[in-house]
């Protein structure tokens, strides 16, 4: 007879439902892996009265979460509940009653993981988090133990499903922004304030623990600079495609000379790279270790099954270590605790990457030669011009134009000085560019 394990569930929703579906429907297999038969047997929500996407027949339900954390028989509790309170004091009293905590709150380990991880530490149990980043794919056990022979160079990754989902119905299909959301949201895509998903929010948490886990610091989610996908137009998704890129939310972490770059922001990626062509709620992570080179890490990055996946791996491996002793087990951000070490930030300011840009301008002679005078002066170079005639009958015209590598805030006076020519109609857009090499 195989030990029982029990669970308690913070939340029966998309991804809590999900854990249940997985677990049953693999419960054999999980329990050849880790030895023991695991047991939900009780899940927390608001509305008792709610649908649920799995069966609630073998669970007790309740809607008090004490009911969980204080059960002397749960060993594990799994909050899927998400946003920071009731959550984060829910996983700390967990912690205190000596239970192993999962989470898929990825707001509150970005946030609060310092301390959350210190009171799992001094509870002398483990709070474990594979879902919170990328949906299925385990990146963090690939960051923590896959590479852990590599000095982490950076990290790219298209780490929202949401967004990704957006991008790609819109330039595939035509697709308005608002109708897509709704359907990621019906999907179960989305977070609860969908705007973390389309403001970058959600993506800087994930590449904010992600950096963490790359470079051995402490998180620092303030210090990662987040810009979302609301302002990408179809007009620019279009252009991008003219000149062989696709414009892809990209979470970008790098280790430099200077310090860590740590950012969000749409950005134009060559066609020909495989993260280019990631579509739809698929997320990416492509990882550069001074050992093995480039890897990439793919699959569904959000939903309840995917999601799913990554908790009950996390259920697997505590099981597997519940009879060691606490002193060795690993350590969440893969650096012993005593090892991690803040690194300078650097700015976005003075971050170095080739631009894309669209200029509107009057359509006259002389306005390319301005434009490029002023690149010029400030040593920008161009790499691609594209000139587009928008409107039917005025004068207006849009000049579109890549640039080389350049530290930003350059780029960003540069820019000044072409808005402020008479014959610039309106603001430049600007979007970065990445080779990915
Ligand atoms: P849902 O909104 O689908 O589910 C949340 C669940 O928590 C619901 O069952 C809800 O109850 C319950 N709940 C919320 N607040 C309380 C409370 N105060 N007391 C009791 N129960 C409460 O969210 P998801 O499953 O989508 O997300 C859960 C977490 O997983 C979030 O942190 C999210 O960021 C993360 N995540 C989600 C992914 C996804 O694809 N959806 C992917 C990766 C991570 P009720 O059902 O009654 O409303
Ligand atoms: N809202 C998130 C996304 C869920 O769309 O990626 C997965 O973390």
């Amino acid at each position: 007879m195989l030990k029982v394990v029990k669970i308690g569930l913070l939340g029966l929703g998309t991804v809590g439902g999900g854990t249940v579906n997985v677990l049953e429907r693999n419960s054999q297999e999980i329990s050849r892996r880790c030895g023991y038969q695991i047991v939900v047997s009780k899940a927390c929500a608001r509305d008792m009265s709610r649908a649920r996407i799995c069966s609630t027949d073998s669970l007790q339900l309740t809607s008090n979460p004490d009911d969980i954390i204080n059960d002397p028989e749960i060993q594990i509790v799994v909050e899927l509940m998400g946003g920071e309170e009731p959550a984060k004091s829910l996983i700390l009293a967990a912690l205190a009653n000596g239970k192993h905590v999962i989470t898929a709150n990825k707001a509150l380990i970005a946030t609060h993981g310092n301390e959350l991880f210190a009171a799992a530490a001094s509870n002398k149990v483990i709070l474990a988090y594979e879902s919170a980043i990328a949906g299925g794919i385990p990146i963090v056990k690939a960051l923590r133990e896959g590479l852990s022979a590599n000095k982490i160079e950076w990290l790219a990754g298209i780490i929202n499903g949401t967004g990704n989902f957006i991008l790609t119905e819109m330039r595939d299909k035509g697709s308005a922004f608002e109708d897509v959301l709704k359907q990621a949201q019906q999907l179960g895509y989305a977070e609860a304030d969908p705007t973390f998903d389309v403001e970058g929010i959600d993506a800087a948490h994930k590449l904010c623990i992600l950096a963490s886990l790359a470079f051995g610091m402490p998180l620092n989610f303030e210090r990662v600079y987040t810009e979302g996908i609301s302002k990408v137009t179809p007009l620019d998704l279009t252009y991008a495609e003219e000149l062989g890129y696709r414009i892809k939310h990209l979470g970008v972490a790098r280790k430099t000379d200077d310090g860590v770059e740590m950012r969000v922001h749409p950005t134009l990626v060559p066609k020909k790279r495989l993260l280019a062509n990631v579509d739809g709620v698929m997320n990416a992570v492509l990882v550069k270790g001074n050992a093995v080179g480039a890897t990439m890490y793919y699959g569904p990055g959000a939903g309840a099954d995917a999601t799913a996946s990554a908790v009950v791996a996390d259920i697997v491996d505590i099981c597997r270590q519940l009879e060691i002793s606490s002193d060795q087990y690993l350590a969440p951000l893969g650096f012993l605790s005593e090892q991690l070490k803040d690194l300078p930030n650097v700015s976005i300011e003075q971050v170095k990457t080739a631009f894309y840009l669209r200029l509107s301008v009057l359509d006259k002679p002389g306005v390319m030669a301005a434009i490029t005078a002023i690149l010029a002066n400030n040593g920008i170079s161009i790499e691609a011009a594209l000139q587009k005639e928008i409107e039917q009958h005025g004068a207006n015209t849009q000049v579109i134009l890549l640039t080389g590598s350049v530290v930003e805030q350059l780029l960003v006076s540069a820019l000044a000085e072409i808005e402020s020519l008479d014959s610039t109609t309106g603001p430049a857009v600007r979007i970065r560019v990445e080779s990915l090499q």
